[in-house]
């Protein structure tokens, strides 16, 4: 599959804006603010049925009242993405492929997306929540039944908190029993997502430190760590787990417990790789990560992801540019920079 083309109005600051993309390898080049990351916000929503950063009131033009996306394919579907005032008065999306509207993007008109934001070149220092959004998003594009689980774990976990933030120690009882249902749901959907999470782990790790050698060429070992928050446990200790920490719970007003609090570490040659690798080796860690995505990608779906690197091509050196030419070969990859480097 090849985007052909892309057109916006009233997206972000773009009033009107027309693209022809290449089939291989487009570049997008424009001063800070002048609109490339938007370009990449729009693929990715008429790729994935949403923005990567953002909701669609951030991004409606000000002072607007609609903005529409218009994909082109180069086998001649088309996607447009509209949004804007409804019947009801309130701003709705709608998704028109083909001829048919939809609220949602069908999953099967989903296609697959390896984003390179340039924030992800910080990922081994960053928070925990950016890795875990890091690598929940990789898990997502890889399996979509990885992203229902998650946000049906998210949604139990908001609600329990929502009730934890309204009473306090002394309603102990009554919120006992409300949580109890959400407190099996969180353990059941919890463990769904720590054996996802191991498993993709373990088949990065089996890739990572040959890729990262291919970039570097160098003997370094790299390993990304998933680290459970506490011991490993049952699904049935995890659900005990919850039970018994409610009533600290109630006094912090949240969920203390479960897959929103595991973490990674990237290690190299054996130590944290934050502190102990240099920033070219973390940006050679951080891209044979995005190869392996890709490649994941593809083992699983049949399907080549669309690569969109915004701002970080020009930040690599000549070797790091290279590889990434090299490995993204068979796709479509689409660049934004704020200067070409030659
Ligand atoms: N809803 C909106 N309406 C109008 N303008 C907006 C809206 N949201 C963002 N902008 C502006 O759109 C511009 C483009 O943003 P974008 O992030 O796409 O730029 P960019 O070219 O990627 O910049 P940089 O090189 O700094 O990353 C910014 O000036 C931003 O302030
Ligand atoms: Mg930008």
């Amino acid at each position: 599959m090849v985007i052909k083309s892309i057109k916006l109005k009233n997206f972000r600051c773009h009033e009107e804006f027309d693209f022809e993309f290449k089939k291989k390898t487009s570049v997008i080049v424009g001063e800070n603010g002048s609109g490339k990351t938007s370009v990449l916000e729009a693929i990715y929503e008429v790729l994935r049925g949403k923005s990567f950063r953002a909701t669609d009131g951030d991004i409606l033009k000000r002072e607007s009242d609609f903005y529409r996306v218009e994909v082109k394919f180069s086998n001649g579907e088309r996607v447009v993405v509209l949004f804007g005032d409804s019947e009801s008065g309130e701003k709705k999306k709608q998704f028109l492929v083909g001829d048919k509207k939809t609220a949602r993007l069908p999953k099967k008109n989903r296609y697959p997306v390896v984003l390179f934001l340039p924030d992800d070149l910080h990922l081994v220092s960053s928070s925990p929540t950016r890795k875990r959004d890091f690598f929940d998003r990789i898990l997502s594009e890889i399996d979509d039944s990885y992203s229902s689980t998650l946000n049906r774990y998210e949604k139990t976990l908001r609600q329990r908190n929502d009730l934890l933030k309204k009473y306090t120690e002394d309603d102990f009882e009554e919120v006992s029993s409300v949580v109890f249902s959400w407190n099996l749901l969180l353990a059941k959907y919890g463990m769904e997502i720590r054996k996802k999470r191991e498993k993709f782990i373990a088949e990065m790790n089996e890739r990572l430190t040959k890729t990262y050698r291919s970039i570097a060429e160098n003997e370094d070992e790299v390993f990304v760590l998933y680290k459970l928050q506490g011991e490993e446990v049952s699904e049935n200790e995890y659900f005990k787990r919850l039970e018994s920490e409610l009533r600290r719970d109630l006094i912090l007003g949240h969920t203390g417990f479960g897959v929103h609090r595991d973490g990674y570490e990237f290690l190299f040659n054996g130590s944290d790789a934050n502190g102990s690798a240099s920033r070219g080796e973390v940006r050679s860690i951080i891209l044979a990560m995005k190869f392996i995505e890709a490649e994941l990608i593809f083992e699983k779906t049949a399907k080549r992801p669309v690569v969109l690197l915004d701002d970080v091509f020009s930040e690599l050196d000549e070797m790091r540019q290279k590889a990434l030419t090299r490995n993204f070969k068979d796709n479509q990859v689409i660049i934004t920079s704020v200067e070409m480097s030659e």
